[in-house]
């Protein structure tokens, strides 16, 4: 089984129910894409969103917390999201590790929450500036990869999102040479981790667009994309949807 192709979009903290405008224009202009293609609105339009896209297009949670239930204000359970329609949750995106301090032992702990409510979990890696400079990255991904994704991982339930912090909204992206080098790596490590670990979808992200996706689809071991602000726009989601079919 070769991985499945996946076409994530993380829309952040946009979007209002207006917004679902865009999901029904993408459905239209993609009604059988050639690949998965999953949506990451924000937690108040998961509920709407899954209702309004059926079965062509899958919609995630941004995160969750790692206990089932509890008093955990403006926390999400994995079973809540779950219970709104959610079938994936991104997990340990470089935002949640800066802005909320989230550490590897958290990420995993959450995606073990995820496997457990039925989530697939996207588990986002990758290296700052600063350790790219240091010439880091390879032991950094390395060290991101064996502390967030537990035991349990498998190719049915796990995503890995390679996403280097500096190219994240920035429009900077690595060479083709340079995500290669971290996909080979990772798949490398996944592979020697996990019985089925050739089979798990690995994702690049950090400044993917229409414009780009094509060359990075064509890179061995990338099975697709994280898309944040070119996935808010069906105008620019769709091309990137379009070239992951054709990749
Ligand atoms: P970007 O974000 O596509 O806007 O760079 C990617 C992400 O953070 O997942």
């Amino acid at each position: 089984m070769a991985p499945q192709k996946l076409a994530a979009g993380n829309w952040k903290m946009n979007g209002t129910l207006a917004s679902l405008a865009e999901i029904d224009r993408l459905i239209a202009d993609h009604p059988a894409p050639g690949c998965d293609v999953l949506i990451c609105p924000p937690a108040t339009l998961i509920h709407a969103m899954a209702a309004r896209a059926g079965t062509a297009l899958a919609v995630g949670g941004q995160d969750c917390h790692a206990k089932a239930s509890g008093a955990h204000t403006g926390d999400i359970a994995a079973a809540e999201l779950k219970d709104a329609g959610a079938s994936h949750v991104i997990l340990g995106h470089s935002e949640r590790r800066t802005d909320h301090h989230e550490t590897d032992a958290e990420v995993l702990a959450k995606s073990q929450a995820a496997h457990e409510a039925g989530l697939i979990a996207v588990i986002c890696v990758g290296e700052t500036e600063a350790q790219r400079d240091a010439g880091q990255t390879l032991d950094v991904i390395a060290a991101q990869l064996a502390g967030s994704v537990p035991e349990g991982a498998r190719a049915a339930n796990t995503v890995i999102a390679y996403e280097p912090v500096w190219a994240i909204g920035t429009g900077r992206t690595p060479t083709n040479d340079q995500i290669a080098e971290v996909h080979a790596r990772m798949r490398a490590l996944l592979t020697a981790r996990f019985a089925d670990g050739a089979d798990m979808a690995l994702l690049y992200g950090g400044s993917v667009k229409p414009g780009n996706a094509a060359e990075i689809f064509a890179i061995p071991h990338v099975n697709g994309a994280l898309v944040g602000g070119a996935s808010l726009k069906a105008a620019d989601f769709g091309p990137i949807v379009a070239a992951l079919s054709a990749a």
